[in-house]
């Protein structure tokens, strides 16, 4: 937030910036969803809706997910929100009581650890391991399960780190936890960003196992498949008694997503999804370019990400040189003097990193990698 804050000043002074800190697609968002909010408004969609959002764009949500991976669930089964963050905040405001023990991999997206102690939970936090590419096992999973475990949030790929659980380790995981009775947050935020060529989810493992069923949640998000992020539009899909509680603690907040933002969802998720292969084949093209990029650095070593749009370089080499003594320390100097906005990996767990979002153009990425070079190389 502190460097968040100094880069809105700078940027205010007329600073040019090389910003990696935004982590939301660089791209318009496309031309047919903007119509069909547009023609939502002149077609005078904009009362109040159902809470839980129209059937018609609940149907298209169950219906994306069931093309993509292969889940059969009902449109009672779907709650659509303003934003994945909130159907993730409301999934554990109704699922966790004081004192539920929630498990929760590092690196880690700061709003879990934040929703999960508001609701009264305590994280139990499971460290992966950068040599193996921050890989999350079942074993790793079980071996941080107790008695009060209530549910385990798996977001892949991930922010910051780009990993992606591989499917069979994501099928060990969602089979453990429903055999104990714990419930699997599935993540898929990026789910669509997703590099590997294997595109899968969690919830499918459902299909065949009503316990699994049972115990999985899917938190989805258009915000950056359909470059969507002011928008505000998520969804959850999962067992009906969650999904029914959450709608009603939504009926007491926000209410109902924005009419017309529900109609442009629609668009986004029945219409041609040639957009989102795009916008994925560009991501691919940018991290190759980052990496590269980083290969020129000495002493800064990165994992490759498998998705996502962020990359997680560990910068423990420059700790200790002039003066700096954190990844902190690192990405407020890359701010002040190179002009370089990134995220300490403190915001995520991890002392050793710093975070750069490569959602921006290859001008931006060619620039704040020859600024990084210039500073991290002239240290001391
Ligand atoms: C891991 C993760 N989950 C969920 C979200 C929430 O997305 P939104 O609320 O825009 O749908 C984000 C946004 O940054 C994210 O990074």
């Amino acid at each position: 937030m502190a460097i968040t804050a100094e880069a809105l000043k700078m940027k205010a002074q007329g600073i040019d910036l090389a910003d990696f800190g935004a982590g939301e697609p660089h791209f318009a968002t496309p031309r047919h969803i903007k119509d069909a909010a547009i023609a939502a408004i002149e077609a005078n969609f904009t009362r109040y809706t159902a809470v839980a959002g129209v059937p018609e764009v609940r149907k298209a949500v169950v219906e994306r997910h069931a093309a993509d991976f292969g889940t059969d669930y009902t449109v009672e089964e779907c709650v659509f929100s303003t934003g994945g963050k909130l159907a993730l905040f409301n999934a554990i405001q109704v699922l966790v009581d004081h004192g539920d023990e929630v498990i929760l991999p590092v690196p880690y997206w700061v709003s879990f650890k934040d929703i999960i102690q508001y609701a009264g939970g305590k994280v139990v936090y499971v460290e992966s391991e950068e040599r193996e590419n921050f890989r999350v096992t079942a074993k790793m999973i079980e071996a941080a399960m107790t008695p009060r475990t209530k549910a385990i949030i798996l977001n892949t790929p991930s922010n910051p780190s780009g990993a992606v659980v591989s499917p069979a380790d994501l099928e060990a995981i969602v089979r453990l936890a429903a055999s104990r009775g714990v419930y699997v947050l599935l993540d898929e935020c990026y789910v669509y960003l997703n590099f590997t060529g294997e595109i899968v989810s969690g919830a499918s493992f459902g299909k065949t196992s009503r316990e699994v069923r049972e115990h999985v949640l899917v938190m989805g998000s258009l915000s950056k498949t359909y470059a969507m992020t002011g928008w505000r539009a998520g969804f959850a899909l999962g067992p009906k008694a969650v999904i029914s509680a959450m709608s009603k603690l939504q009926s007491q907040s926000t209410s109902n997503a924005a009419s017309m933002v529900q109609r442009a969802s629609i668009a986004a998720l029945t219409g041609s999804q040639e957009c989102v292969a795009e916008m994925r084949a560009d991501y691919i093209t940018l991290r190759d370019r980052v990496l590269a990029g980083f290969k020129t650095i000495p002493g800064l070593t990165c994992t490759v990400p498998e998705g996502a749009f962020y990359v997680y370089p560990n910068v423990s080499a420059f700790v200790g040189r002039g003066g700096m003594k954190s990844a902190g320390d690192i990405a407020a100097r890359l701010l002040s003097e190179a002009h370089v906005v990134t995220v300490p990996g403190e915001a995520f767990g991890t002392a050793e990193h710093i975070r750069l979002s490569y959602a921006v153009s290859a001008d931006v990425i060619d620039k704040g990698v020859e600024r990084m070079r210039t500073f991290l190389g002239g240290l001391a």
